[in-house]
């Protein structure tokens, strides 16, 4: 199935840090709703660094020696959001919405298509909260969003996002539909130390061997940008790469009859990974199996590149929760940046 023409672009904001500086009551509060929660004091200052709530409070309780599948976590995250609703007042009054945020939202709201909503790692109470206090709530639609109660990992947020946006719009909205894949690894220097916040763009022909940007229908499908977390960590699900030709209907087409090659590609899935100090990397990994691999139209096939894509019957659990009606697959790709003027 391709993307529907007529479906909408999803624009999704990030809160702090993007639309709204809360100012100084955010620590007070989660100590105070820490304290409350477990009648223990917080240690050290709360880390506001990106990740979701479930996975900053998950580690905090662990590391004051709680057990927060204990029922803790829950307990905690209910006193947390009480905490907040009630410094309601000092927030609007300590906060403020960022220059040009307003105006952004506002002018994205008027592209006809776009629907807007926030992916966060604040909690979904917490995200409505701040958006409301700072008078932004008006412009996106919470509806289609994702909270850092959906998931441990950040990376898993976008599918969250996606799977409410098909379900209360009716329509998908993964741009690409085929085989589900799972794709993920960690990012590391060359001593093997995980480098977080690395910037990964992929991209990749749909079911049909085309890439979004040979429709002429402006969608953008099979293509996406995440970054590492704090442990050099990434997970995304794509499709499972399928083969594709070339454009070979011009002197390309002409010099392959010459020389007798199939204008088909291997299947295969781009890769440009790049982080501050490191050198960019510009890659592909391919398929183990394809019978496409000795054959690539443009060479691009090197064995270190073929990967395994495990095949998931019908019925296997994914790893983040996401239904999935039929089969699926996953492949491991862990990534080596080399230092920059290396
Ligand atoms: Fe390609």
């Amino acid at each position: 199935m391709q993307t529907e023409a007529s479906a909408p672009l999803l624009v999704l904001w990030d809160i702090d840090h993007t639309l709204i500086d809360a100012g100084t009551v955010l620590r007070p509060a989660y100590a105070a709703a820490f304290h409350r929660a477990t009648g223990i004091a917080l240690e050290q200052p709360w880390r506001f660094d990106g990740r979701t709530e479930l996975a900053a409070a998950t580690d905090a309780l662990r590391a004051h020696g709680l057990d927060p599948g204990d029922g803790l976590l829950g307990v905690f995250t209910d006193v947390l959001v009480a905490e907040l609703r009630n410094r309601a007042g000092e927030l609007a009054a300590d906060g403020h919405v960022l220059p040009g945020a307003a105006d952004a939202l506002t002018a994205v709201g008027t592209v006809p298509g776009v629907r807007q909503s926030v992916l966060t790692g604040n909690l979904y109470p917490l995200a409505v909260l701040k958006m409301t206090v700072f008078g932004l709530a008006e412009h996106v639609d919470f509806r289609l969003g994702a909270y850092g109660d959906d998931a441990l990992e950040r990376t898993d947020l976008p599918a969250h996002a996606f799977a409410r946006t098909e379900r209360h719009l009716g329509r998908r909205h993964s741009g690409a539909s085929s085989e589900p894949c799972r794709v993920e690894g960690t990012v590391t220097d060359t001593a093997g130390r995980p480098v977080p916040g690395a910037r990964i763009e992929v991209w990749e022909a749909d079911e049909d061997g085309r890439y979004d940007v040979q429709y002429d229908d402006g969608r953008i499908a099979a293509r996406a940008h995440l970054f590492t977390d704090d442990r050099g960590h990434y997970a995304f699900w794509g499709i499972t790469p399928t083969p594709y030709p070339i454009p070979h209907d011009g002197p390309v087409g002409a010099l392959l009859a010459a020389t007798g090659r199939s204008p088909m590609r291997a299947s295969h899935l781009h890769f440009m990974v790049t982080a501050p100090g490191r050198r960019r990397l510009v890659t592909h990994i391919f398929v183990r199996g394809d019978e496409l691999l000795d054959s690539d139209s443009v060479f691009g096939v090197k064995e270190s590149l073929v990967k395994d894509f495990e095949r998931q019957p019908p019925g296997t659990p994914a790893p983040d929760g996401r239904a999935i009606d039929g089969a699926w697959s996953r492949v491991p790709f862990d990534i080596v940046l080399a230092a920059e003027g290396t």
